[in-house]
Order: structure tokens, then sequence, then C-alpha cells
């Protein structure tokens, strides 16, 4: 047996980590002309692994575990604790079979309706001088199409305020100091909003419909028969409005490829459904958003003459997978009609986790996901003019999630 799996050389990587970001794993499966090798982060040793073989590898559940896998910061913030991120076996599929349970087509045509909607009300609500950052008001409208779909209500007057808690959890899990910690009390504060809600809902004290999530998971029983705790079924919660509203990093990069790759964008004059997914498609492959997925060896065991350790922290890069030169032709180049034909495995496309959705953690919403992107586009191309004022457009690959640093600044100038 060969258990001499690639090295990475020198100490601890925590620091590469926070220099290098998205492209750390993707470095070193250059250097080491590998894709699998050893590490060092957090003081801990650590497998890498990129690339569709190795991604089906990493999804066996039998192999890897979830259960202790996240870092703390990451939990007091981007995920909360207790929820289904960090589940396995039958507790995660009763757990996950909830959020699916909600991912049927009636939901996509409502989720491509309120995000519709809520665009048009954005731009017929502005005031036709300003100048507006695409990636802040994909949050405001996003919120709004969120807390609609889960059956939330929200004020006028709370919307931003909101819109800025929830996007301070995804925007401080990898910040370090004053975003780090006001990421933990927008979390508090989002938890305590919601927590209510749930309770609300409990002591009918809250009138909820009952198709919706909030209902839906106010009242879920997990495999001992009983309600989730307030606490659970709110991370639950969350772990809807969260990342819909998440989505606005995407918008901000389909902004930055309108901007970026002119001819794609000219083709998209005239086109049909399936050829602006294409685009969003290529989009989601292209840029960056979600780094690696995490678990950690469930069993000790072999794989290609590699020894895995019970316990040992395992990283899939997602962003080097979907650039993968085994999986893609010219990785480096932006071509929506890449998608055209395109054989999809559950493991060579991986912006929101591979594997299976109702077994694995591949992100429960990721049609949701396609949905927003497609008619967020749509929007932009089809029912918006405006105008692309002088901007840096730039964005750091250690800037988790990375958007270009002046928001995507666009002067409307009419609704079509
Ligand atoms: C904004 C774009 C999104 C990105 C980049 C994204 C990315 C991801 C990734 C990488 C995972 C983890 C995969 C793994 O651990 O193997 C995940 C899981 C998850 N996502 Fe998403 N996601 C997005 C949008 C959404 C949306 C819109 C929803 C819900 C409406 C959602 C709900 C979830 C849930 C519940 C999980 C946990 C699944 C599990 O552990 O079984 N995500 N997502």
């Amino acid at each position: 047996m060969n258990s001499n799996m690639p090295k990475d050389s020198g100490f601890d990587k925590t620091l590469s980590i926070l220099k290098e970001g998205y492209e750390f794993v993707m470095n070193r499966d250059k250097e080491l002309d590998t894709n699998i090798f050893e590490t060092r982060v957090l003081g801990e040793k650590t497998i890498c692994l990129t690339g569709s073989e190795q991604a089906e590898l990493f999804y066996d559940n039998t192999r890897f575990r979830r259960s202790d896998a996240a870092p703390a910061r990451v939990q007091k913030t981007l995920f909360g604790e207790g929820g289904v991120q960090g589940l396995d076996g039958d507790a995660h599929k009763n757990r996950k079979a909830m959020f699916m349970s909600l991912m049927d087509n009636k939901a996509m045509d409502e989720i491509e309706d309120l995000t519709e909607k809520y665009w048009h009300e954005f731009f017929a609500e502005i005031n036709w001088n300003d100048t507006v950052e695409l990636y802040e008001a994909a949050k405001v409208v996003l919120l709004q199409v969120a807390c609609d779909w889960v059956g939330v209500s929200l004020e006028d007057e709370d919307i931003e305020t909101r819109a800025g808690q929830i996007s301070d959890l995804y925007e401080s899990p990898a910040a370090l100091g004053i975003q780090h910690w006001k990421g933990r009390k927008s979390r508090s504060e989002a938890e305590d909003w919601i927590q209510g809600l749930i309770e609300g809902v409990r002591n009918g004290e809250i009138e909820a419909d009952k198709d919706r999530a909030l209902y839906q998971f106010a009242m879920h029983k997990d495999l001992d028969g009983e309600l989730l705790d307030s606490q659970i079924a709110t991370v639950e919660l969350l772990n809807l409005i969260r990342p819909i509203n998440a989505i606005s990093v995407w918008v901000a990069m389909i902004g930055l490829a309108l901007h970026e790759h002119p001819e794609a964008a000219e083709k998209l004059q005239d086109a049909n459904q399936e050829q602006l997914e294409w685009f969003i498609q290529e989009v989601r492959r292209y840029y960056p958003f979600f780094p690696v997925a995490v678990a950690r060896v469930a069993i000790d065991f072999e794989w290609q003459g590699y020894e895995f350790k019970e316990g040992t922290l395992t990283l899939l890069d997602l962003y080097g997978t979907n650039r993968h030169p085994d999986d893609w032709s010219e990785p480096e180049v932006f071509s929506p009609e890449r998608f055209e034909g395109w054989q999809q495995t559950p493991f060579n496309f991986i912006p929101q986790g591979g594997g299976s959705y109702d077994f694995g953690h591949r992100c429960a919403g990721e049609f949701i996901t396609i949905v927003v992107m497609r008619t967020t586009l749509d929007f932009l191309v089809n029912h918006l003019e405006f105008e692309v004022p002088d901007q840096d457009f730039s964005f750091e690959y250690n800037d988790i999630p990375a958007v270009p640093n002046d928001k995507v600044k666009i002067k409307p100038t009419r609704l079509k």
C-alpha cells in the first residue's frame, strides 16, 4: 500500500488560505500535479480533494461524516448551530426531506413570479437620477422574495435592516475582527426574530399558511416524533431565507459577466429561456462563490493506494472542480454555449455541492438559485435599460464571498 499522499511543504497553512482564498487548493494541485494532497490547516492534518472522481469519493456517506466538520466560526455566523449541514444518516435524511418537500415545480413558478415582481417594484420606486449598486439592490429584492415564499411578513420600514442583518451572516464567516463579530451579532438578532415567529405559530398567536415553510418547519417532527427544538427550527428557516438572500452575490457576478464578456452578453438579445440558462450556468461555473465543502473521514479506509484515517478533516474544492481540466475543456474561457448538449453527472459541476439532494448534502436550493438567476438575467436584459458608469469591477480571490469592489454600479434609464 502506498500511503504517501502528496504533501504540501512547510508548516500550518491557515495564513496561506487567508491569502490565497479560492485558489489555495488549485495552486497546490498545479504545483504538486495531483488531485489529492495533505496539508495542515488550523493546526490539523487536512486532506484536500479536487475533480469529479474525488468529489464522488467525498460524497460517499459511508466514508465521510459531517457531524463535527464545520469550523465553529462558520456555525456561529453562516450555518447556525444544530442545522441540517451537520447531520448524518437517518437524522439527516429526515431533516433534508423537510427541505426537499418544498422544492416542487409550483414553488419554482412562484419563485420566478416573485423575483420578477420585486425587481420591477424596486426599479419602479427609485429616483431615476440615482446610481444603483446591483449587489445591494439584490439583497433587498431577494429578501422580499425569500420572506414571501417562506411565509414571513416584513414591514416596509424593516426591509433594509433585515437585509443587512441576513447578508452579514454570509459576509462574515471567513472575515476577521469586527466584520466577524458583526456577523455573530446579526445571527443572534435574526434568530430572535425568527424564533419569535416559530413560537408564535406553535402557540397559535400567529396564523400561518399551512403550505409555507414557516408553518411546515414549526410543525416538523423529527425521528422521535417530537417537534424540533424551536431554536433548531429557527436555524433551518434561516437556512432558506439566508441563502435565497445570498443569491445577490451571483446577481453581482451576472452584472460582472455582462460587462466582462460583451460577446456573450450580445447573444442574450432575443435569447430563449434555455440560452439564458446557459449563461447563468456559466456564471455559476466560472466565478467563485462557495470555496470548499468540509467533512471528516468516518472510518479508516484506503482509496487508490492512499490511506484515509478516521477523523481527518477533508476539504473538497468546489471552485477548482468546476474548472478542472479533466472535466472541462478550456475551463478559463467564459463560454455559455458549453452547456448546449452537455452531460451533467452528480459530481462534475458542483458550485453548490455534489452527490444526491435527498441522501447527501447537495444544496437544497440549487433549483431556486437557477430560477432566481435566470429571472434576474431576463429582467436585466429584457426589462431594464441602464448605463454602466466607470468603476472598479475587480474582485479579490481571498475575499469570500468575492464581489466586485464597487458592487456593480448601474445607472438605470427606464423600465421596459
Ligand atoms: C446562493 C447560492 C447558493 C450557493 C452558492 C449554495 C451553496 C451550497 C453548498 C456549497 C452547500 C453544501 C454542500 C455540501 O456540504 O456538500 C449547500 C447546502 C445547502 N444549501 Fe445551498 N447554496 C445556495 C443557495 C441556496 C438556497 C437558495 C437555498 C434554499 C432556499 C439553500 C439551502 C441549502 C441547504 C438547506 C443546504 C444544506 C444541505 C444539507 O446539508 O443536506 N442554498 N449550499
